[in-house]
């Protein structure tokens, strides 16, 4: 018989209190009982990044990290990046007029790691950019437009 635990979850500014088994990742808490579906998995043991959220602010493999140790932590995934309903987030735009995308299935990964990378230093160069996205996975392998991509979104942070 599984047990679960209760645990309290702060995403994107919302609390979610959640029961889960402590073997289920983050991940898995995101998405199955948060709701929060845009946080996508991919090979679901840390290689590919798909998953990558910002955990108190850092880029965090979320299919790594097991849900409750994400207690007291603030979280944000992919649906909480805009900063509301009519504006994106720097890092989106520059994906969206630089074509940043193509299928999209990393594209939840890439967004939160350029924006965690660039939130903490907005005058991250090229040589810097190409090493932390190197974490990520795009297998339509278009990391051309996400580096042009993130380094637009650089140049607007940095002001
Ligand atoms: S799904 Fe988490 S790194 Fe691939
Ligand atoms: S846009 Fe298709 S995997 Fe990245």
């Amino acid at each position: 018989m599984s047990q679960t635990v209760p645990i309290r979850l702060y995403v994107n500014g919302d609390r979610h209190d959640i029961e889960i088994e402590p073997r289920r990742t983050l991940a898995d808490a995101l998405r199955d009982d948060c709701g929060l579906t845009g946080t996508h998995l991919g090979c679901e043991h840390g290689v590919c990044g798909a998953c990558t959220i910002l955990v108190d602010g850092k880029p965090v493999r979320a299919c790594l990290m097991f849900a409750v140790q994400a207690e007291g932590t603030s979280i944000r995934t992919v649906e909480g990046l805009a900063p509301d309903d009519q504006q994106l987030h720097p890092v989106q735009r520059a994906f969206w007029e630089k074509h940043g995308l193509q299928c999209g299935f990393c594209t939840p990964g890439f967004l939160m790691l350029v924006a965690g990378q660039l939130e903490e230093k907005p005058d991250t160069d090229e040589e810097e950019m190409r090493d932390v996205l190197s974490s990520n996975l795009c297998r339509c392998t278009g990391y051309q437009n996400i580096l042009k991509a993130s380094m637009a979104a650089a140049e607007e942070m940095s002001g």
